[in-house]
């Protein structure tokens, strides 16, 4: 266990993204405006004084340019534009400058490694061998056999190179074959991208999240993936051969470094990554001269068992292995993965909620967390998620982590009159309505949660120390100059003895903050936030 305080940073005041919390908006399931079903850029504005009221300093919202919507907007077909489906740009303009208003930041999801394959780049690309837009793609000749170029496995199963009869060549599709991957190596396709980083810029948005980065300079010529040693069925077939060519190739930092040139040329924005990797390709992801992601996501949390042991050590490697004015930045949950309660169990939500959200960096909270949202049986005939399509019943699939948001006592717990476009399902402690009203609610928590992080500079901007873990307990340090506090976490159902004491700021449970304890038992799945 690191027993140092890691530095407190210096830049905080004046990099917003190092303060608050982001927010991710799954915008087909947020609000919807217009009863189609579908949540929309208009029904995000309609909310924002919920966003407002929760604490969160920015929103970042999941794709809604044009895309044909085979893998939900993670197919883009221009990426200088809204899908009617969820509004206008008139609409997204609107939604900023309100956003704004508020003072909340507004963050885009930009899908750089590959487009839809309706995208009229694609279309002229693989219209003919010398089309001037064949090189924007990556295609390669078939082996002698006629089969692949390499044995690569897509992300959602199945050969990552898909056959194009008409030319005669296969071109990569690292996620489903709707989605050619873009050849960056290419210098016009590099320029049309960043242009359209800049189209969004100029409109004022405030960074982006980068989707699927690792993808974006595969060595194809650096031929077959080996076999995953480590690899259960359960896994799925993208794991059953270690990624060496495909993801995390030298030429990925390039882009990134030219993308991050185009952001700091405009003030104040940042620019998230999608880097999932092990610790050691995550933290190159920063740069050296951090010059690479001002947040490359660090996505250990969704994977490591919940017990304290396992996330202490988690922690600790992080927090050691980032180098000097590196920011952490922590998920427990987004739109690809099982919710965060449903993994940890009802009764541990607000043990992560508040790991989350008091540990050092910048925490992102995806739609619903807040809620205790956890994941809604969805029926065979009402699956969407492509992954689970061509992947079924091993759990890969996305569904149960995208149903809409409850807000209220109404058809469709508020979100839409029409037919929703995924069933809608109530977290055990119910809507948000419900839970507005009720002060011991999971919402309620959260938004406090969020509060004392604005308020506390321990919190906001201390350095991190882990003070001990053992018993199925982890406590951390927090401390900024004479501001210290400790975070008390009982992973297990059953109460804990802790040997420190203080006075209680903040407790999940009920008739705890504000008392004075000499020593401290944690209740049953209790977090609690200490001054010493
Ligand atoms: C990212 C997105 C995911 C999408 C994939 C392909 O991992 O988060 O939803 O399916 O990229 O774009
Ligand atoms: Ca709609």
């Amino acid at each position: 266990m690191t027993q140092s305080l890691t530095r407190p940073d210096a830049d905080i005041a004046t990099d917003w993204w190092k303060r608050g919390v982001i927010y991710q908006i799954y915008p087909r399931s947020f609000q919807d405006s217009n009863d189609d079903g579908i949540g929309d850029l208009r029904g995000i504005e309609t909310r924002l004084d919920y966003l407002q009221a929760l604490g969160v300093a920015a929103i970042w919202i999941s794709p809604f340019f044009p895309s044909p919507m085979a893998d939900f907007g993670y197919d883009v077909s221009d990426y200088c534009g809204v899908d009617p489906m969820f509004g206008t740009l008139a609409d997204f303009d609107s939604l900023l400058s309100a956003a704004h208003a508020r003072g909340l930041k507004v963050i885009l999801d930009f899908v750089p490694c590959h487009s839809s394959d309706q995208h009229p780049w694609f279309v002229e690309s693989r219209s003919s061998r010398d089309n001037p837009k064949r090189d924007w793609y990556i295609w390669r000749d078939a082996k002698p056999d006629g089969s692949p170029p390499t044995n690569w496995i897509g992300e959602f199963g199945g050969s990552a190179w898909t056959w194009d009869a008409a030319s005669g060549q296969y071109y990569l599709s690292v996620f489903l074959s709707e989605q050619p991957a873009l050849n960056w190596r290419n210098p016009e396709l590099r320029a049309a991208m960043l242009g359209a980083m800049r189209f969004w810029l100029d409109r004022g948005v405030d960074g982006f999240r980068v989707d699927a980065i690792i993808y974006a300079a595969p060595d194809v010529e650096g031929g077959d993936h080996p076999p995953n040693p480590d690899w259960i069925e359960a896994m799925g077939p993208a794991r059953s051969h270690l990624q060496t060519r495909m993801s995390h190739q030298p030429g990925v930092y390039d882009v990134v470094r030219e993308m991050r040139r185009l952001i700091d040329s405009y003030p104040n924005r940042v620019l998230i990554g999608e880097t999932a990797g092990t610790l050691d390709q995550v933290i190159r992801y920063y740069g050296e001269d951090l010059d690479l992601f001002h947040l490359p996501f660090y996505f250990s949390l969704l994977t490591t068992p919940w017990n304290a042991k396992a996330i202490a050590g988690v922690i600790d490697g992080y927090e050691s292995a980032l180098p000097e004015g590196a920011w952490p930045t922590l998920v427990l949950g987004n739109h690809d993965i099982s919710r965060i309660a449903s993994r940890v169990g009802v009764g541990q939500a607000r043990v992560a909620a508040t790991l989350l959200l008091t540990l050092r960096g910048t925490p992102t909270l995806y739609q619903g967390d807040e809620l205790g949202m956890d994941n809604a049986i969805i029926p065979p005939e009402a699956v969407q998620d492509p992954w689970e399509r061509r992947v079924p019943g091993l759990g890969l699939g996305r569904d149960p982590a995208r149903t809409p948001m409850p807000w209220q006592p109404a058809a469709n717990a508020g979100f839409t009159s029409g037919a929703p476009w995924l069933p809608v399902h109530l977290p055990p402690e119910g809507d948000v309505a419900a839970q507005s009203a009720d002060p011991g609610s999971m919402l309620n928590f959260v938004r406090e949660l969020i509060a004392l992080r604005g308020r506390e500079s321990a919190l906001s901007d201390g350095g991190y120390r882990d003070v001990l873990c053992e018993n199925d307990v982890y406590v951390f340090e927090r401390r900024a100059g004479s501001a210290c506090l400790l975070v008390c976490l009982n992973f297990s159902a059953a109460p804990r003895f802790v040997p420190v004491g203080g006075k209680v700021l903040l407790s999940s449970h009920a008739g705890r903050a504000g008392t004075r304890l000499q020593t401290l038992t944690l209740q049953p799945n209790e977090a609690i936030i200490l001054v010493p």
